[in-house]
C-alpha cells in the first residue's frame, strides 16, 4: 500500500509511468472513451482550503474510472468539532478506498496518513503540491518530450508548488533557476535535498535566461491573505513579463498552476499568449490524477 504525500514518494520510473498513462487517459477522454476500471471504488476528499481544479479533477476522475467521490468539508464533518485526524483516518479506512486531503499544515496530512490503512493523496499543503507537478510534467512531456537536462525558471514565491518543483527536478533530473525576493525563497530542507539541481538567482532576468520553461504562482497563497499587502511590495519586481519570455529559449513554455492574478505575478499577454500552456496544464490535472489513482489502487490490491 502506497501514499502520495510528495513527489519524492515515487521513483523516477513510477513518476514517468504515471504521466505517460495520464497522456493515454487524455487521448481516450478526447476520443470519448472512459473505461470503468474501478467500479464502485470511493474516494473521500477532505478540503480545509478552497479549490476548483483539484476538487473537480478528482471528483470527475474517480467517476470516469467507475467510482465516486465524497466531498468532506471540516465545517460539516466532525473534524470541525475537534474529532482527531487519526480517528477520522481510521473510520474512513473502513468505508472508502482512497483519501485525498488538502490541509494547511503538512504535519496534519502526515498525522492523518499515519493512521490510514488506505492510500492517502496530498491535494496541497502549505509545504507541497505534488499533484500539480504530475499535471505540469505531463504537459511538458506532451509538448516538448523529456524534461531531463532542461532548465526551468521559477519566478516569485518559493511556495508549495515551487517546493514540489524542486523535488521533481531531483527525480527527473532537470535544472531549476529560482528568483524570489529575499526572505521568500523555497523551504530550506527541500532546497538542501535538491541542491545539485537548483540555482538561486538574484533577479528574474538571470533565472529566465535561456530557460525551457518559465513558471510562476500567486504572491500570497491560501492562508497568507493577511500578508497580501506586504507581499505586493516585496514582489513588485517579480512579475513575469513579455520581456522575460524574450530572454528565455525561443520555444520556452509558460505555466501557472492557477488561479492567477493577471497584472500581478504575470502579465496578461504572457499568461494568455502563445507560449502559455495553462489550459492543458489545468486539464491534465484530471488525466494525471486518474493515472495516480489507478497506480495507488493497483498497489493497494497487489
Ligand atoms: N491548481 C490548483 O490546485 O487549483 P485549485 O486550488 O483550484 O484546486
Ligand atoms: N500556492 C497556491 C497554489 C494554489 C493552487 C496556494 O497554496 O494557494
Amino acid at each position: 500500500m502506497r501514499h502520495f504525500l510528495s513527489v519524492s514518494d515515487l521513483s523516477a520510473d513510477e513518476f514517468r509511468g504515471i504521466i505517460q498513462r495520464g497522456s493515454e487517459f487524455r487521448k481516450q477522454f478526447e476520443a470519448g472513451i472512459t473505461e470503468a476500471l474501478f467500479p464502485r471504488k470511493s474516494l473521500a476528499m477532505i478540503f480545509e482550503k478552497s479549490s476548483t481544479r483539484t476538487r473537480v479533477s478528482f471528483e470527475a476522475g474517480i467517476g470516469q474510472l467507475g467510482g465516486h467521490a465524497l466531498y468532506l468539508s471540516p465545517n460539516d464533518t466532525q473534524l470541525g468539532r475537534g474529532e482527531p485526524l487519526e480517528d477520522t483516518a481510521r473510520v474512513l479506512s473502513q468505508m472508502v478506498n482512497l483519501v485525498m486531503i488538502r490541509t494547511f499544515s503538512h504535519e496534519s496530512l502526515q498525522q492523518f496518513c499515519s493512521a490510514s490503512s488506505i492510500p492517502v493523496i496530498n491535494g496541497l499543503t502549505d509545504l507541497l503540491h505534488p499533484c500539480q507537478l504530475l499535471a505540469d510534467m505531463q504537459t511538458y512531456f506532451d509538448y516538448r518530450g523529456d524534461i531531463k537536462g532542461k532548465t526551468v525558471a521559477w519566478i516569485g514565491d518559493g511556495n508549495n508548488v515551487c517546493n514540489s518543483f524542486i523535488n521533481t527536478a531531483k527525480l527527473l533530473d532537470f535544472k531549476m533557476r529560482i528568483a524570489s525576493p529575499a526572505g521568500y525563497g523555497p523551504n530550506k530542507g527541500i532546497l538542501e535535498q535538491g541542491r545539485s539541481q537548483v540555482e538561486l538567482c538574484n533577479s528574474p532576468n538571470d533565472a529566465v535566461d535561456g530557460a525551457d520553461l518559465v513558471v510562476t504562482d500567486v504572491w500570497a497563497s491560501m492562508g497568507q491573505e493577511t500578508e497580501a499587502n506586504k507581499r505586493t511590495v516585496a514582489f513588485a519586481d517579480y512579475k513575469v513579463t513579455k520581456a522575460h519570455m524574450a530572454l528565455a529559449a525561443k520555444d520556452a513554455l509558460f505555466m501557472h498552476c492557477l488561479p492567477a492574478h493577471r497584472g500581478e505575478e504575470v502579465d496578461a499577454d504572457v499568461i494568455d499568449g502563445d507560449q502559455s500552456v495553462i489550459w492543458d496544464e489545468a486539464g491534465n490535472r484530471l488525466h494525471a490524477q486518474k493515472a495516480l489513482m489507478e497506480f495507488l489502487l493497483n498497489q493497494a490490491s497487489s
